[in-house]
Formats: C-alpha cells, structure tokens, sequence
C-alpha cells in the first residue's frame, strides 16, 4: 500500500492512529455488506462464461478452448478501479487481468502465476501496466522470471496523465490513468487478429505514446478499512472545489479552483492540448483521427457524465477537433471517485501493413467491461437525418365512415362541461371532507382544468368546440379533442382520462362505417372501459370514478337511453358515499368523512354525463 501512499493518506494513517476507534466507515460497511473483492472478481465469472477465476491468485482470465493460439495479453492492478482490469478479460480484450488488495500492486508471485500458468504463452504474452512504482516492480519481476524460464514476453508501461507536469512530477514520471484502456483494446484486438507479439507490442506503445489523459474530482475517495476523511483535515478540498489533475488513488493533481464545468473542462483540455505548454506537452493532438474517452471515476451519475461529454466534445471543436470516435462511460475508477477524466488518443500510422488504430477500436470483443455499442458503420455513416413531422397534429386523424350528428354531439359535450361547471363548488365541498383539499384526485383536477374559464369562453376544450369545425366522422371528432383534454389535464385523472378517450377513439374506429347509434357508441365505450382497467385496479366499488362510469356504459349498452344511462350513473356515484377508498390518494389522507359525501370523482363525472344527456337542468 506504501507505493500509492500520498501526504493525504499519511495523515489519515496518522489520524488512524490518534484517533484508535473510528466509526464503521461507510464504505467499509458497504464492503461487508455487499460483498468484498473475492467475490466481486467472482461476479466476472457469472457475466462471463468465457472467464474463469484463480481466487487464490486474483487472476481473472480466460477460459482455454477458444479458437487459435494468440499473443496473450496481460494487464493489473490494484482493486478499486473496476471495471479494470478484471472485466476487461474477454475474447478481443485481455487474456488474464491480476489484482491486487484495494489501490495495492498484485504481488510478482501473482502476476509471475498469470504468465506461466493461466494464458496461452505459445505465441508470447504482452503485460501492460499502469506507471506506478508498486506495479512497475511487481509486474516487472514477474516478466524477468518468465524470460528466464524461456518465455516470450514484453512489458509495456503507461503513463498517459499529464496531470502532473514535469518539474512538479520529476522523479515520479507521468502515470497511467483511463486512457490505458485504449491500449489494452487496440492491442487485444490486434492479438485477436492473430499478429505476432513484435507487432503488438509495437502497436501498443505506439498508441501509449499517442495517448494523454487528465483527470478531475470533487473530492478524495475513502479506502476501505481507513479513516473515514476529516473535511477539516488539511489537504481535503472544500464543499466547491475540484481537484484538477487528481490520480485514481487520490493522488493530488496540478492545482484546485472554484470553477465551473466550462471553465473546468476548458482548463483541463489545455492541459491535454496546448502545445506551449512546457510543462505539459507532451503528445501533439494533430492527428484527422481523434479518439475521445470521458471515464467515469466511479462517483458521477450517468446523467452528470452525459453533459460532462458533451461539454468537451462542444470544447474540443474550438480546438478543430472532432474525434471521430467517442466513448463515455465507466472504464477505470477510483472507487467512488466523484470525477471523471478525459483521454485523448492521437490516432497515428501503425506501420505494421495491418489494420488501423481505429479498425482495431472497433473490433468487436466479448468483455463486461468494454462498453463501446456504435459500430465502424455506424461512426462513419456521418448520418444526419433527422425526423421532423409532428405525429400529433389534427390531420394525421384519418376519417373512419362512422357518421354522427355533429351538431348534437357539439351541444351534449358543451351541456355535459357546463354541468361540470356548476357542480364544482360541490366537488370541491367533497374534496376537501375526504380528499387532500388541494384537489388533487379524481376529477376535481379535471374539472378545474376545465371548468372556470368556460364562462370566460377559455376553457380549452369549449374555445376547442367553438373555434374547430366539427366533421361530423365522429372518429376524427373525439380524436381531435383527445389533445385538448391531454394538454390541459395532469395527474393521475388526467392520464385516466387521457387512456381512456384514446382508447375510446381506438374502438370507435374499429366500427363499421355507417351511423353511430347508441349501441354502437356503448359498445366502444366498453372497450374502452376495458382498456382503462388494465391501467388501473380501479373496479366499481372502490369509491373511484370508475363507479359512476361503468354503470353509464352498462346501461347505455343494455337500453341504448343516455338518461337513463345518466342517471344510474349518477345513482352509483350517490352509493359511494360510506365507500371506504382502496385506491388513490384518498387512502393515504384517510380521515373518515367519507360516510358523509360521494367520491367527489365519481359525482363529477356523473354530472358532467347528466349534463350530456340533457338530464342536467331537470337534475
Ligand atoms: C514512469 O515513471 C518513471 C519514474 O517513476 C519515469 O521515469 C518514466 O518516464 C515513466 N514512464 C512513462 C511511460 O511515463
């Protein structure tokens, strides 16, 4: 653990000590809980058929058997940056990943294991690693052993951060951060295609040498079994500063600001790209072919990720670059770093007279980890097409040949809304003794979308009714007044209502052409009733509206008479009263008021149907 050690971690292993009882950190808890490393590297093994698990040894790697020998790639590190490396071990990615305690080299027995003993060695083994000390002199025993026991094998190491310079870094060199995936997926494909180890190792170091990456976090990550983080502590960033250039071991970086994502992102592509830069400059972007990583360092929502991509990608074309292929997502943490970093590979000849850099991204591979869907095709197509036309416009409604009164239809609908007007003040009265008082079920909500300014000709569905020509097709005229409804209703009511009248619309026009008759009208409303309770649990009895619109449809259907259908309607919703309420949230607000008054649902609607029947006024 002492080679990932930074001032940070000395003063929590100093504040360990002074402080001998620390509480169960979190994350420690989690670990406990959910599961530790063992079982995690497990887990790639259930995902993964094609990979086993040496548990002892911590090397994830292939199962053998499948297809032709191939130059082996090995790669590892500490734990704590999953998915590397362990995931990454799959048919075109890696053929062993080894691990090591969290943040912690693998031991060179560990890694010397891998070599000799878990990958196919006939054609060779390339070992990657990351530019830390602890991992450098693991892996590099390991490959020293395996040379003197007669093995082919090259190491390769990377260091694609620049977020320490050179002065700052010194002795310490760069490090490897998230762009070191990229090597490990353009030399495992290249391994795969079944090129000899000179050339994949070639390759490989010809893209680590292309390669840079900076990072960026809100704050340092807690190790398991450690302290948690004092706040206060010094060294620890405030609630609004990032760290700019931090490690995934929470190594410190270059410098801390206050500043905004654009500003951050301006400063950290600088980094990567300014060529004046001294300091810094350490692979000159001015390749056609760009690749752009944004990894996720463990503790950024996918939705932060998403417009943290975006803003670089807008960023790197003030710089002429347009890479011309992007992955965002999860590919090297720090745990649950809350940061990210940006990599980008300067895609070069290869010289090898074989595939591409970029082929070789694209190739397809079978690791949990790689996640990279868009295909070569994909990418290159360049298409730009886009879809414009507005499906919901009123003449997109075909006419269906089922004829009604347009005119009587037009006067019942503005009867029935009127009807809903004026029992409006008794809805709310019901409202507010068994509902939430602030009207928000049933159709309390959408009566007020519709009620009050009807009077004032702005209800939308009564401007709608005055404003639009009925056709007389009465498809295309409910239809046209389903959007109304839609847009001026929301909640829970307003969706039931929405379901409803599109499924209303649906029925209708499954009819045969002709006139509409009362049966007709009840038989699609039954439809539609069934449509509805597929959404819903409501069933008459559960003091919903639902209880004053079955008995409408019902009789509707069984005497083709709307005031007779009416009035039972209305009959059921008086018969909630002393309903107790199952659904909506009526049962929540509970109370007990509900012996007294109908489901206020339910009245209205009856009302609005003995409105439309022209029952309203005798009412
Ligand atoms: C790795 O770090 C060492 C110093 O520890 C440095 O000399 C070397 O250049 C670095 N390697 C890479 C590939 O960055």
């Amino acid at each position: 653990m002492g080679f990932y050690e930074t001032p940070e971690d000395k003063q929590i292993r100093a504040s360990d000590s002074a402080n001998p009882a620390p509480k169960l950190p979190v994350r420690l808890a989690a670990i406990v809980i959910f599961g530790g490393q063992d079982t995690a590297l497990e887990s790639l093994t259930i995902t993964n058929p094609s990979v086993a698990l040496d548990v002892a040894n911590k090397i994830v790697y292939r199962r053998p058997g499948y297809g032709p020998s191939q130059v082996s790639i090995i790669s590892g590190g500490g734990s704590g940056h999953e998915p590397s490396f362990g995931a990454f071990v799959g048919q075109g990615l890696l053929s062993a990943g080894v691990a090591g305690t969290i943040f912690a080299s693998p031991s060179a027995e560990q890694v010397r294991k891998a070599i000799m003993s878990r990958v196919d060695t006939e054609k060779g083994v390339l070992v990657t690693v990351m530019n830390y000390t602890g991992d450098v002199l693991n892996f590099g025993m390991a490959v020293e052993k395996a040379k003197a026991a007669g093995l082919k094998v090259e190491m390769l190491v990377v260091g694609d951060d620049v977020g320490v310079g050179r002065e700052k870094g010194g002795k310490v060199g760069r490090r490897g951060i998230a762009g070191t995936v990229l090597v490990h997926k353009i030399s495992g494909a290249l391994a795969a295609r079944g090129a000899p180890l000179d050339q994949v190792y070639k390759v490989a170091k010809l893209t680590a040498n292309n390669l840079v990456s900076i990072g960026a976090s809100l704050d340092h990550v807690h190790v398991p079994g450690r302290a948690p983080l004092d706040p206060n502590a010094e060294g620890s960033l405030s609630a609004d500063e990032v760290e700019v250039g931090m490690g995934i071991h929470n190594e410190a970086g270059s410098e801390r600001a206050k500043v905004s994502l654009p500003e951050l992102i301006k400063t950290m592509l600088t980094m990567l790209l300014d060529k004046n830069d001294k300091d810094r400059a350490f692979v000159n972007v001015n390749s056609n072919e760009v690749v752009l990583l944004v990894n996720n360092l463990g503790g950024v929502s996918v939705l932060e990720l998403g417009g943290i991509t975006t803003e670089v990608v807008k960023q790197l074309g003030g710089w002429g670059i347009r890479p011309v292929r992007i992955l965002s997502g999860t590919y090297m943490t720090s745990l649950n770093g809350p940061g990210f970093s940006i990599s980008l590979l300067n895609v070069v000849n290869t010289d090898i007279g074989g595939p591409s850099m970029i082929e070789l991204l694209d190739d397809p591979s079978e690791a949990t980890g790689w996640a990279s869907p868009v295909s070569k095709n994909t990418w290159e197509a360049k298409n730009t097409n886009t879809r414009e036309d507005d499906a919901t416009s009123d003449q997109s409604v075909k006419p269906s040949g089922l004829k009604m009164d347009s005119a009587a239809f037009k006067e019942a609908l503005t009867w029935g809304l009127e009807a809903l007007v004026e029992v409006e003040p008794e809805i709310t009265r019901f409202d507010t003794v068994v509902g939430d008082g602030d009207c928000g079920i049933g159709l309390k909500r959408g009566a007020e979308g519709l009620n009050a300014p009807i009077y004032r000709g702005r209800s939308p569905v009564l401007k709608h009714l005055k404003e639009t020509q009925t056709t007389g097709d009465a498809v295309v005229d409910v239809a046209n007044i389903v959007p109304v409804i839609e847009n001026s209703m929301d909640g829970t009511s307003g969706a039931l209502f929405a379901i409803f009248l599109n499924a209303l619309v649906h029925s209708l026009r499954k009819l045969p052409a002709g006139e509409a008759s009362s049966q007709l009208w009840s038989q699609a409303l039954k439809d539609s009733c069934e449509a509805l309770s597929k959404y819903t649990p409501a069933r008459p009895g559960d003091r919903t509206i639902v209880d004053a619109l079955y008995p409408f449809v019902d009789t509707l259907g069984q005497s083709g008479d709307i005031k007779e259908a009416a009035r039972a309607s209305m009959k059921a919703a008086e018969g909630t009263k002393g309903m107790p309420a199952s659904l909506g949230r009526a049962v929540y607000v509970g109370g007990s008021g509900f012996e007294s008054v109908p489901d206020p649902g339910a009245f209205g609607l009856a009302s609005f149907f003995l409105g439309l029947s022209g029952l309203y006024k005798s009412f």
